[in-house]
């Protein structure tokens, strides 16, 4: 059986608070001095951020691991009310929940991959652009003040994310239409161009449906995520950052 990350990480959390609370119990029998919290605390993260890193868990779960107790005690100290927190945990919900699923969480690509997408594109091209995974909308947005020939559609899972792209959308009179939804169910024939930020987990399967449904000819556009074991057609770094952005024609 092979468990998620976020089970893994919410084991190794589980793990780490049984060691300092053991050590908080060996100090107080055995030291003079009554050590403060905040040090069990900060070895608690310590030590779960190490337990990821070795079993190479990704970057961001050895971060949160790392500053979650200390996360915890100063909103314990800043004595936040219980509506505030369930509020904050709401968002929370309402922008991650698929995380668990996907492995795929919210991070804006920037203004890099909007320069380097808008480059493939001829001013009097009149593609269909599809945006997966479209996030708060900015992306295809942006691309479309550059390109209004395209017609653009985004598709997004999490809810708090889309609904801010559709308010977005309507403020600035975009032409682009979101939807909300999982990118696996639409097809993608219906598109010369897929644009994807994602993350490695979800490469093959995504590399996959391209092949399966995609025209000869349309391309999938991967920000810094490439297709393991699949050479690019292109791979074009953008001046804004060290990011690479890989281009995967269909044959
Ligand atoms: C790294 S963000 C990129 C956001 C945006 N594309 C950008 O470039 O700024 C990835 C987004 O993909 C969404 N996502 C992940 N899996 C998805 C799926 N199967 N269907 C639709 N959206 C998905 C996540 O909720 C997240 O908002």
């Amino acid at each position: 059986m092979r468990l998620s990350p976020a089970l893994i990480a919410l084991l190794i959390g589980c793990f780490s608070v049984a060691l300092s609370l053991l050590l908080e119990q060996i100090c107080s029998k055995y030291l003079p001095t009554t050590l403060p919290e905040l040090f069990f605390l900060i070895i608690q993260g310590l030590v779960a951020a190490l337990l990821a890193r070795a079993i190479k868990l990704a970057i961001w779960w050895q971060w949160i691991l790392l500053i979650f107790p200390l996360a915890i005690w100063l909103a314990l100290k800043l004595d936040l009310t219980p509506s505030f927190l369930f509020g904050g945990f709401l968002v929370f919900v309402l922008m991650y929940w698929s995380v668990f699923l996907t492995q795929v969480p919210y991070y804006p690509s920037g203004q890099g991959a909007c320069d380097i997408v808008a480059e493939l594109i001829n001013d009097d091209q009149h593609l269909k652009i599809l945006e997966i995974g479209s996030g708060l909308g900015g992306f295809s947005i942006q691309l479309a003040k550059i390109h209004p020939k395209c017609t653009y559609m985004g598709v997004e899972i999490a809810p708090l994310p889309f609904f801010i792209s559709l308010i977005r959308s309507k403020w600035q009179d975009s032409t682009v239409s979101f939807k909300l939804g999982n990118y696996e169910k639409i097809n993608f024939a219906d598109f010369d161009l897929v644009f994807a930020y994602l993350s490695p987990a979800a490469m093959p399967k995504l590399f996959e449906q391209c092949k399966a449904q995609m025209k000869p000819g349309s391309i999938l556009v991967s920000h810094e995520f490439d297709v393991p074991g699949v050479k690019p057609s292109d791979a074009l770094q953008s001046d804004l950052d060290s990011k690479v952005t890989y281009l995967y024609r269909i044959a």
